[in-house]
């Protein structure tokens, strides 16, 4: 897509009422793009909508979602090209993020993060898939994380649904992108919403790895005016997990603990993660 076709294009994007989302609604408002919010929190998505259509001037409309219901997401994006018209952009945005070690993780737990991050995407990619399919375009943008690429201690079945993603991903642009439509695939690092709220980085790193989530949106709006395949952000973060992989397997470990990043994850500010962890579980 050109930056001249974003005006007046559809997008939805999944749990977009705070955080990533919320900054990526903005960034295709101001880029000139009708804009469907879809959150599990409805009412929340419905005052950011409101807020975002009065700060930026744009038609941006909010509507209850949950991405793990099939019924759920085909009525979103029913409801969003009745309201707006037909969908170009699909940003599956929703993701959880609990902290915590595994054994300790409750089944529920487990499942909502499958739910959500998995089943979520899986759902999304199918639905916006076969509309673009049939009209022989439209783009999808799928928000893995850096943590897709690694296994972090107090952040196993997470790592582990963002390593399917990108798995998923890799292999959904292989069979889209000739038929015409894109597929982006987002790494954020840490960005600061309250998914990742008390988990810190070591002190030496945090410009490195670090960012808003203003950041994320600028680099997915651009993302799909070039069509990328996949971006980093930051992309320092990307340069330095591409480094640390050079090194032999144990001796990775190793450089990743002596780094100070071992325990970022298990050792985080508990009452922030309390705060987020409260908010999942009202989720549930
Ligand atoms: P956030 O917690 O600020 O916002 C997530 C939104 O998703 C919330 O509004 C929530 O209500 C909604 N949501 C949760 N379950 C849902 C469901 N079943 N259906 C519909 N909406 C649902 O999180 P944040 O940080 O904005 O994360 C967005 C994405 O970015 C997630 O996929 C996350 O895994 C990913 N990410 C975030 C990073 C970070 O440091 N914040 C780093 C790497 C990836």
């Amino acid at each position: 897509m050109t930056q001249a076709d974003m005006a007046g294009s559809v997008v939805a994007i999944t749990g977009a009422a705070r955080g990533i989302g919320r900054a990526t609604a903005e960034a295709f408002a101001r880029a000139g793009a009708k804009v469907a919010i879809g959150d599990l929190d409805a009412e929340r998505a419905k005052v950011t909508a409101d807020e975002l259509t009065h700060a930026v001037g744009a038609a941006v409309i909010g509507l209850p979602l949950n991405v793990a219901d099939t019924a759920s997401f085909t009525g979103f994006l029913d409801s969003a090209e009745r309201q707006l018209g037909p969908l170009n952009v699909l940003v599956n945005n929703a993701g959880i993020m609990p902290t915590g070690e595994f054994l300790a993780e409750k089944p529920a737990m487990t499942e909502l993060q499958i739910d959500v991050n998995i089943r979520g995407v899986v759902n999304g990619s199918r639905l916006a898939g076969q509309r673009f399919a049939e009209r022989g375009r439209g783009h999808i943008v799928n928000i893995a994380s850096i943590a897709g690429l690694t296994g972090e201690p107090g952040l196993a079945t997470y790592c582990g649904t963002k390593h399917f993603v990108i798995g998923f991903t890799e292999a959904l642009h292989r069979e889209l992108h000739p038929a015409g439509i894109g597929v982006t695939m987002v790494l954020p690092g840490f960005i600061n919403t309250e998914l990742a709220a008390g988990t810190r980085p070591p002190a030496w790193s945090r410009a490195l790895a670090m960012r808003e989530p203003q950041d994320v949106a600028a680099g997915i709006v651009a993302a799909v005016i070039r069509d990328a395949r996949t971006i980093t952000v930051p992309a320092t973060m990307g340069v330095l997990l591409k480094a640390t992989r050079l090194l032999p397997g144990r001796l990775r470990l190793a450089a990743v603990d002596a780094l100070g990043w071992g325990d970022v994850f298990t050792a985080p500010d508990q009452a922030q993660r309390e705060k987020y962890h409260r908010r999942l579980a009202g989720e549930q």
